[in-house]
C-alpha cells in the first residue's frame, strides 16, 4: 500500500535575483513500512523535500498525499492534527520545549490534542529509550543522545504511520548513533511504522532498506539496497 506519493513536486523559494529552485519536478512513491534514506550534498534540497512531506511548508507546485489523501485539502488545523497523529518529526537540533521535563516532552503531541497516552504505552516507550530514570529531568540536564531519544520517543507516541527525521544523527557520537539507528529499526519492524531519514553518511544511508539521492533538487537514483 502507498504510504505516500509525490507527483511533480516543486518547491521554488524567493522570486527574480533570488529565486531559488530547492526541488524540480519530483515522483516519489512510498510503501507502508519501507526504512528509506534520503542522501545528497548540501542545498541539494533533502530538508526541502522533507518538510513539504510532512507539511511542515507548502509546495510550489505538485501534490503530496499521504495515505492517499491530498493534504493540500487540508486547511491549517487539520493539517496540524493530521501532522501530530499520522507525522513524527525528529531534527538533528531535537527541538525539546526546554521547560518541559521528559516525560511531558514525550506526552506532548498527545497533551495538544487532549488525549492521555494509556500507561502502558508511556512506560513501554520510556523504557525502551532507556530513559525510565530521566523521566522527570530536563532537556538541560541530559546529554544529546538522551535528548535525541526524547525526540523519538515523542515521534513514537502516537504511533503514527510515518517517521520524517533530518539528519537525526548529526551531532550524536558513533556510540549514540547506533543507538538511534536502532530505536529507529525498532520502530520500522516491530511497530511497522514507515521511516524517512535524511543523511550526510552513507553507511548510515546504508542500513536503510532503500536510497534515495538527491542532487540539485532532482532525485539521481533511487536503489534497494542489499
Ligand atoms: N526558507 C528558504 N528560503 C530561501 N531558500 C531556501 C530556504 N530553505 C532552503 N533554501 C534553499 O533551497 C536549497 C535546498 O535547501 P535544503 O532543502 O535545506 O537542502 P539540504 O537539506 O539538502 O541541505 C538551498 O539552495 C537552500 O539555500
Ligand atoms: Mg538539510
Amino acid at each position: 500500500m502507498s504510504i505516500l506519493k509525490v507527483e511533480n513536486l516543486t518547491k521554488v523559494y524567493g522570486s527574480k535575483d533570488t529565486k531559488v529552485t530547492a526541488l524540480n519536478r519530483i515522483n516519489l512513491n512510498i510503501e507502508k513500512g519501507e526504512f528509506i534514506s534520503i542522501i545528497g550534498p548540501s542545498g541539494s534540497g533533502k530538508s526541502t523535500l522533507l518538510h513539504m512531506l510532512g507539511g511542515v511548508d507548502k509546495p510550489s507546485e505538485g501534490n503530496i498525499y499521504i495515505e492517499n489523501k491530498d493534504i493540500s485539502t487540508l486547511n491549517e488545523t487539520e493539517m496540524a492534527v493530521f501532522r501530530r497523529k499520522k507525522i513524527g518529526l525528529i531534527y538533528q537540533a531535537y527541538n525539546l520545549i526546554p521547560t518541559l521535563d521528559v516525560e511531558q516532552n514525550i506526552m506532548l503531541p498527545m497533551l495538544l490534542d487532549n488525549v492521555t497516552p494509556k500507561k502502558v504505552d508511556y512506560d513501554r516507550i520510556v523504557e525502551l529509550l532507556g530513559l525510565t530514570e530521566r523521566r522527570n529531568h530536563l532537556p538541560s540536564q541530559l546529554s544529546g543522545g538522551q535528548k535525541q531519544r526524547v525526540a523519538i520517543g515523542r515521534s513514537l507516541i502516537y504511533s503514527p504511520s510515518i517517521i520524517l527525521a533530518d539528519e537525526p544523527t548529526g551531532n550524536l557520537d558513533s556510540k549514540n548513533t547506533k543507538a538511534t539507528l536502532n530505536l529507529l529499526k525498532i520502530a520500522n519492524k516491530e511497530y511497522n511504522q514507515t521511516i524517512v531519514m535524511i543523511t550526510h553518511d552513507e553507511k548510515i544511508a546504508n542500513s536503510a532498506d532503500r536510497v534515495i539521492k538527491i542532487v540539485d533538487g532532482e532525485i539521481v537514483s533511487d536503489e534497494v539496497v542489499k
